[in-house]
Parts: C-alpha cells; structure tokens; sequence
C-alpha cells in the first residue's frame, strides 16, 4: 500500500474555527500524526456561517460566492501550515462547511469550492466526502467510526468514542471489531448559539455560565421526549434540528439556560449510550466539548470510564481534521469510509470526489 502525505481540513458545525492536521497514512492501519493547528474564525467570517446555516434552505447548492470565499479562507491558511511545518502534501482533504443535513430528502451541503482549492494550492483535493454516502441511502454522517477504529487497534473492545462537536455523535467498536455509530444529539451547538444571543461570544468558554446556574428539569424532560432520541442507530441530525429548544429558554437567565442546554447535551449523549448493543468498557470523548468542564462531569457522574483522548495520546482538536487525511487516502486505495451500520448506507461507500489541480 502507498504512504500518502495529507493535509486534513474540517470545520464543523460549531463554526469556531479551521482545524487543520497533517498526516502520513496509508489509509488502514498506518498513521503518523504530524502537526496540527485550529484557526478561530474572525468574528465576521463565524458569523456569515452561521447567518448562512440559520437560513436553513438548500439554496446554498447555488451560493458560489461563499463557496469561493470558504475555498480562498483554507487556501490561505493550508498555505501557511505548510511553510510554517515545512510540508510537502500528496493530497488535501477538505470537509467544506456543512449548512444544511436532510439525507432523507437525499440532501447534505459542504460548502467550499473544491476545484477552487485544487487550482489555488497546486494539490489534489478530495471533497464532497459525505456525497456518495447519501446518493447510496445512507445518513452521509458520520464518516469518523472507520478512523476510530483504526485509533482503536491498542484498547480494549468493546469501547466507544465520543465526538462532541456542534453535534455529538458516538462511535461503538465492538470485540469483533464491527462498528455501530450516528449522531447523539445536540452538542455544542445550542449552548454556542444561546451564550452568543447573550453576550456575543460563541461559546460558554469553560463551562462558566453553566456552572453559576440551575437546570430547569421540565424544560430537559420536555425537549428528551423529541422521537430523535428513540430511533436506533444509525441516525444523524442536522445542527439546527433543535434549534427551537432556544425558544423556550427565552424565560431563563443567561446562566440557567446555559446550565439547561449543558444537561440537554448530557442527557442527550447518555441516551445515545443506552442505544449501543453492549456499555463498552471505556468512553474516549473528542472534540471541543471535551474542554467544557461543567458538560465534562455532568457526563462523568453518569459514565465513569470517561477518558479525554489526551489521557491516550490523541489530540481531541485534531481527530476529525486527521479524518479528512485519513478519508483522502482511502479514496486513492479504493476504501470505504462508510457502512451500513454507520451510515446506513446500503453498502460499504467510497467517501469523496477527486478534484484535480487544472492549469490555469
Ligand atoms: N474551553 C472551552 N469551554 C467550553 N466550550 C469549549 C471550549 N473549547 C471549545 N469549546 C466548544 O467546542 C466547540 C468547538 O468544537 P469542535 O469539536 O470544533 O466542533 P465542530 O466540529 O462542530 O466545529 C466550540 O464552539 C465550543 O462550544
Ligand atoms: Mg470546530
């Protein structure tokens, strides 16, 4: 099998910013991390992505002025990385931002012009990674599991890794190796959207407004009823799915509402856990929710065998940027990255698109 050397691009739902990995893998079992790096948005870009995911209509197939925009912001930066860790790459791979998730409709939007960023930097791109999962009948999320389980090959299964993101989603590798995964529910992502309603920071930076309030129990009880938490696995959603729940926080304080949205995140990951065939032996959490301390101990009081990935030696920032390296070289080495009981695609599906640089 080939080494390739890859740059993985990923921003997320949260719009906090551009997480940015290198990579030496082949795309199985070899991976050789290199640096890594998150660039926070400037205010200005954060919040014309998030004006964009609010409008919540897939008109944004058509937006190729934001999708150059988002296209030049990564040329920028990978351009940086590159000469900062003196870097030669085979390929990029580039998730784009997502603004709209309806797969039952057949529908989920990455914006970014990967052609755009195939001619700028000079290197193959592979983008449009969740497209052929979703054309196959599948959720087109989330792609991670195949990379936790190659991060997986030294623990003892069954175990699981959690991603909390805007969303959180939740990956169960079993003893046999076989996977079971989808999306948890809310995340980050309300917690964001209220603390910046407030106070126009996009973020509860370390728990602090949870930690000074109180949950409001009936609205938690309210929102957990949602048909969401029922369906088995696999299953996805889309980040403003909930957004509603924002309404009726709108008779709370700023501190109870973000104690509530925390617990909503909580309670929401637990019931994705009872979901799993089997409780594994240990919860691995990844993603920028592993750094809220207040979401942190809520899930630990109900989990012990919590473990932030930096316990293994895994960056908790870098895992899904890896992950569009780590999908880049699958696609060279005819992998798939999704299966039917990841994704519920019909069967196992080749994530991404090749975009070649074109003289120009
Ligand atoms: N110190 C912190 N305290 C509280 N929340 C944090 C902290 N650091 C990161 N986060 C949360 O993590 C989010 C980013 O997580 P990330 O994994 O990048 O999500 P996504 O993949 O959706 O972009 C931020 O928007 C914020 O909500
Ligand atoms: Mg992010």
């Amino acid at each position: 099998m080939t080494t390739y050397r890859a740059i993985g691009c990923m921003t997320g739902t949260s719009c906090d910013g551009l997480d940015l990995a290198y990579m030496e893998t082949n795309g199985a079992d070899m991976l050789t991390f290199g640096p890594s790096e998150t660039i926070p948005f400037p205010a200005e870009y954060g919040n014309l992505l998030r004006e964009r995911i609010n409008l919540k209509a897939p008109v944004h197939f058509m937006d190729s002025e934001l999708s150059k925009t988002i296209a030049d912001f990564h040329v920028k930066y990978i351009e940086e990385f590159m000469i900062n860790n003196q870097l030669t790459v085979d390929a990029i791979g580039f998730h784009g931002q997502a603004v709209w998730h309806d797969p039952t409709n057949q529908l989920t939007v990455q914006l970014g012009d990967c052609q755009h960023l195939a001619n700028s930097t000079g290197i193959k791109v592979i983008g449009q990674v969740r497209q052929n999962d979703v054309k196959n009948g599948g959720q087109g999320a989330p792609l991670v599991p195949i990379y936790h389980l190659a991060l997986a090959s030294k623990l003892e299964k069954p175990t699981a890794f959690l991603n909390i993101g805007g969303v959180s989603n939740i990956t169960f590798i079993n003893a046999d190796e076989t996977l079971v995964a989808g999306d948890t529910g809310p995340g980050n992502a309300l917690i964001d959207d209220w603390v910046i309603k407030h106070t126009g920071t996009p973020q509860d930076t370390d728990g602090r407004y949870a930690a000074q309030g109180t949950v409001d129990n009936d609205l938690l009880n309210k929102w957990l009823q949602h048909s969401f938490f029922k369906e088995p696995f696999p299953k996805s959603l889309d980040r403003m799915e909930f957004h509603q729940v924002l309404n009726d926080c709108s008779v709370l304080s700023l501190e109870d509402g973000a104690a509530t949205l925390t617990q909503f995140s909580v309670e929401a990951i637990m019931k994705g856990l009872d979901l799993l065939p089997k409780q594994p032996n240990q919860v691995i959490v990844c993603g920028g929710g592993c750094h809220n301390p207040v979401l942190m101990n809520g899930l630990q009081q109900r989990f012990k065998n919590l473990i932030g990935a930096s316990e293994i030696d895994l960056n908790p920032d870098a895992i899904e940027a890896q992950l569009m390296g780590y999908l880049a070289a699958r696609f060279f080495e005819n992998l798939p990255s999704s299966f039917p009981t990841t994704t519920g695609t019909k069967s196992p599906t080749i994530a991404g698109e090749l975009f070649l640089p074109e003289c120009i």
